[in-house]
């Protein structure tokens, strides 16, 4: 009879985490990181794989993802289930995902909305970020219960989507002041919504219905103005700051200004930005749905000024803002996602899918072409997130004591991305075809092996709600 192992030992792997580089056995066991060490001795009972040449990395960390999120008429086409199926081959093993407040419910509401769905469903450990959509006097006292009671300590606010997600500037501070003080974070969507309605509306008064005309109308300089706008309500409020899918320098020369003033100013971008420029809006096609996405592609002078940002820590996160809708309608039941929009792109869902191809994307375009270290690699996909909503040390690292979510990574290998091939609900991938170099062999979620190759060996239910703590930026 074939036992079932009670540990793993991973032996001889080179572990990278924001700070080491070493090649050690790592033994999992009890569902945390136990021993790392040199030739490490276990019994016939402990699970032994041979990590010569692979990385040992923490499982990543991806503080944006919108599994099951209705946005407006229609719902993301990725379940807990397939989403967080997908996080795993792609090697995360954490996802923070957002519960949505209504009109008629509070955030406490929106969370026990969220986990009611989630629970049976994920297949990695997972959290949420409450959207706040209305701020009055019981609202802030829920949102203090949120962070006191139900480990959820951070809160997205829109200054976009003016009548359906949109705060106003006095809403926003609010909130900022109270989850500040009580040492969460306000996570901000800058953009300034109401000129870019105006926008929207003119260039569909004048024809211009086509895809194209949704990066058109929201240029880089209203994230900007937003994102200044956002700093200097931080300011005020003394609190720290998160902006969400940072695309432009218009925005980032606001970050780099108020991070040299002292300002606790933290910001993400994500992988479409560095992946893609605004050249792909050069047609009139419905393909260019694919890259509806808010804010949208910018230039190629933006993407350097990103990649300096990410270098030198003005940005601090490379989450996926995975917001999957389907091109071709009827696939898989979900009808009218991209293609609501043929007509008239304001109607397109925005947002495009990448929670699988997170980690291999960068290595490949950050860490293979010299634009980030090894170290700095890990320390953008799992640890800083870790840190900033405070999931830190129990995710984000390899470290005695932490949780035993491991991935290893073949740096030599290379893979050629195809969305038949992913394991999300998403028709298609914006990296069709593209080969890539780097490949996620194995990943343990608490220890547990959840994927082996090509082999799903994870179940649904198994991810559990990681109650979050305080933030830890400084
Ligand atoms: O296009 C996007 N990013 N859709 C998701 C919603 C958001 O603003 O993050
Ligand atoms: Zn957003
Ligand atoms: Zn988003």
């Amino acid at each position: 009879m074939t036992q079932t192992p009670s540990a793993t030992l991973i032996r001889n792997g080179r572990v990278i985490t924001a700070t080491d580089d070493y090649v050690a056995d790592v033994l999992l066991k009890d569902g945390i990181v136990h021993t790392i060490g040199h030739r490490l001795e276990v019994g016939p009972d402990v699970a032994v794989v041979d990590a010569s040449g692979l990385y040992v990395l923490p499982g990543g960390v991806d503080t944006h993802v919108h599994l099951e999120n209705v946005i407006g008429p229609t719902i993301t086409c990725d379940t807990f289930a397939s989403g967080t199926r997908a996080a795993a081959f792609g090697g995360t093993t954490t996802v923070v995902d957002f519960a949505l407040q209504t009109e008629t419910d509070s955030p406490l509401g929106a969370i026990a909305r969220a986990q009611a769905s989630a629970e049976a469903q994920v297949a990695v450990d997972y959290s949420l970020h409450v959207i706040v959509t209305r701020v009055d006097d019981q609202v802030l006292k829920d949102v203090q219960l949120a962070m006191r009671h139900e480990g959820v300590t951070s809160f997205k606010m829109f200054m976009a989507y003016p009548g359906v997600m949109m705060a106003d500037d006095a809403a926003i501070f609010r909130m900022l002041r109270q989850v500040g003080a009580d040492g969460g974070m306000v996570a901000l969507h800058a953009e300034n919504g109401t000129v870019i309605d105006l926008l929207i509306k003119e260039a569909l008064e004048a024809g211009h219905t086509s895809p194209r005309y949704h990066a058109m109308t929201r240029p880089a300089i209203m994230e900007g103005e937003a994102t200044h706008r956002g700093i200097r309500l931080a300011e005020l409020a003394q609190a720290p700051i998160y902006f969400v899918h940072v695309s432009s320098n218009e925005a980032l020369k606001h970050i780099v200004a108020a991070r040299a003033e002292g300002i606790p100013v933290f910001a993400e971008t994500c992988p479409h930005y560095l992946l893609f420029d605004d050249s792909v809006y050069n047609s009139d096609s419905l393909e260019i749905a694919k890259y509806v996405m808010t804010p949208p592609l910018r230039s190629t002078e933006d993407q350097k000024h990103l990649w300096r940002a990410l270098r030198y820590d003005d940005l601090q996160v490379i989450a996926t803002d995975h917001c999957p809708f389907c091109m071709k309608e009827g696939h898989l039941g979900y009808r009218l996602q991209k293609m609501r929009g043929k007509d008239d792109f304001s109607l397109i869902p925005n947002g495009a899918p990448g929670i699988e191809t997170r980690l291999v994307s960068l290595f490949d375009i950050g860490v293979m072409q010299g634009r980030l270290s090894l170290n700095r690699f890990v320390e953008l996909t799992a640890t800083t997130p870790a840190k900033l909503f405070g999931l830190f040390p129990k995710k984000g690292t390899i470290a005695v004591g932490s949780d035993a979510d491991v991935v290893l990574f073949d740096p030599a290998a290379t893979q050629t991305v195809h969305a038949k091939a992913l394991h999300g609900n998403c028709d298609y991938t914006l990296l069709e075809g593209r080969t890539l170099r780097g490949r996620v062999e194995k990943v343990f979620l608490r220890g547990q092996l959840i994927v082996d190759g090509p082999a799903w060996l994870g179940r649904e239910g198994m991810g559990r709600f990681v109650p979050r703590g305080e933030v830890r930026a400084f």
